[in-house]
C-alpha cells in the first residue's frame, strides 16, 4: 500500500517504461488491404482515403515487393470491377481470368512468400451493390453461398492462401468449406467475418470501389438484414463460435476501434487468432484530423493500433500498416 507502493516507479523513464510494456507491436501484426483496378501503370488515390490507391496489376506487383522489403507479410486484396461486367448473381467473380484471379497470380509471381487472402463477397461485383444475389427484395441467403463457394474455390486455385467472406449470409462457411475440401484445397484457410456490424464507417471503402447498394425500387438499401446490429454484443459471440464451428481459422470483428469490446469478449471466449480490421471510414477521420493539424497523425495511429492490439488481436487489417513501418524508423 501507498506509500510503500508506488506505480509511477515503473514509469519514471522511458527504459523502465519499455522493459514492462505490455503490448508491443510489429509489422507481423499487420494485414495489408490493397484495392485493384484494370489498367496498366494505374495509381489513383482514393479521394476519401488520403495515401491509399486503386492500382493496376503492374504497380500491385511493385507495391508487393515494397511491402515485404518493409518487413509485412500478409495482403487482402479488393478488386474495382467495370459497371459492366456487374449483375446481380455477380457472374464475373467466377472468372478464372478475371481481375481478382490475375491479382492473385501477379501478387504471387512477384513476392511468392507473401500471403494472399482475398476478400469473398459479391458487392464489387453485384449490379445492386449488396453482398449476396437479391431477389423478391431480400438477400438470398442460401443461393449466394453457392456463388461464394465457387469463388473461393477460384481464389484458391488462381493462389489465394486463405479466403476471407465478408458477406455475413449464414452457414456460408460450413459451404465454402466443405467446397475447398471437396476440391482438394483442403489447406486453403477462411478466414471470416464473424461480426460484421452494419456501419456507417465502411463509406469511404464504397467510394474506393463503387460498391455501395444502388437505390432501386425492390432493393434493399443497406446491409442491416445481414451485417449486425451495432447495437448487439452476444449475438457476437454466437457468430464467431458457430464460424469456428463451421471451420474458419481466423474470425474478424469489424469496424475497429468503437468495437474492441466485442473483440476483447470473442477473445476471452473462442480460442481461435481474432483479426481485427480498423476500417476505411477510422483511417479517413484520422487523416482528416491530421490535415488540419487537430490531431498528431502518428502518436494517435500508434495509440488506436496498440489499443486494438490489447483488446485481443491477433491479426490488425489496417490502412496505415504502411504508415506503422515508417514509425519504426
Ligand atoms: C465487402 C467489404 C466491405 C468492407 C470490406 N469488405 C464493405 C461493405 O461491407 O460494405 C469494408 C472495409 C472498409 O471500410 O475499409 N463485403
Amino acid at each position: 500500500m501507498y506509500p510503500l507502493i508506488r506505480n509511477r516507479r515503473l514509469r519514471a523513464s522511458q527504459s523502465i517504461r519499455r522493459l514492462v510494456r505490455e503490448t508491443i507491436m510489429t509489422p507481423d501484426d499487420f494485414l495489408v488491404p490493397l484495392f485493384v483496378v484494370e489498367g496498366k501503370n494505374i495509381k489513383e488515390e482514393i479521394a476519401s482515403m488520403p495515401g491509399q490507391y486503386r492500382m493496376s496489376l503492374n504497380i500491385l506487383a511493385n507495391e508487393v515487393r515494397e511491402l515485404w522489403k518493409m518487413g509485412l507479410c500478409a495482403v487482402l486484396l479488393f478488386v474495382k470491377v467495370d459497371d459492366s461486367l456487374k449483375d446481380n448473381k455477380g457472374t464475373e467473380a467466377l472468372n478464372a481470368n478475371g481481375l481478382m484471379q490475375r491479382a492473385i497470380k501477379t501478387v504471387k509471381e512477384a513476392c511468392p512468400e507473401m500471403l494472399v487472402m482475398t476478400d469473398v463477397a459479391l458487392d464489387p461485383f453485384s449490379s445492386y451493390g449488396h453482398d449476396g444475389i437479391v431477389g423478391d427484395g431480400q438477400i438470398l441467403n442460401d443461393q449466394t453461398n453457392e456463388v461464394l463457394a465457387y469463388m473461393s474455390i477460384s481464389h484458391a486455385k488462381a493462389g489465394a492462401d486463405f479466403v476471407a467472406p465478408s458477406d455475413m449470409m449464414d452457414g456460408r462457411i460450413l459451404t465454402i468449406r466443405e467446397a475447398l475440401d471437396d476440391e482438394g484445397l483442403e489447406n486453403t484457410g477462411i478466414m471470416s467475418y464473424a461480426a460484421k456490424y452494419a456501419s456507417a464507417y465502411y463509406g469511404p471503402f464504397r467510394d474506393a470501389l463503387d460498391s455501395a447498394p444502388v437505390d432501386v425500387k425492390n432493393v434493399p438499401k443497406d446491409k442491416k438484414t445481414y451485417q449486425m446490429d451495432p447495437a448487439n454484443r452476444f449475438e457476437a459471440i454466437k457468430e464467431a463460435q458457430m464460424d469456428v464451428d463451421e471451420g474458419a481459422d481466423i474470425i474478424m470483428v469489424k469496424p475497429g476501434l468503437p468495437y474492441l469490446d466485442i473483440v476483447r469478449d470473442i477473445k476471452n471466449e473462442i480460442d481461435v487468432p481474432i483479426a481485427v480490421y480498423q476500417v476505411s471510414g477510422e483511417y479517413a477521420m484520422l487523416k482528416a484530423a491530421a490535415s488540419k493539424g487537430w490531431l498528431d497523425h502518428d502518436a494517435v495511429m500508434l495509440e488506436q493500433l496498440v489499443a486494438i492490439k490489447r483488446a485481443g488481436a491477433n491479426v490488425i487489417a489496417s490502412y496505415f500498416a504502411k504508415d506503422f513501418v515508417r514509425t519504426l524508423g
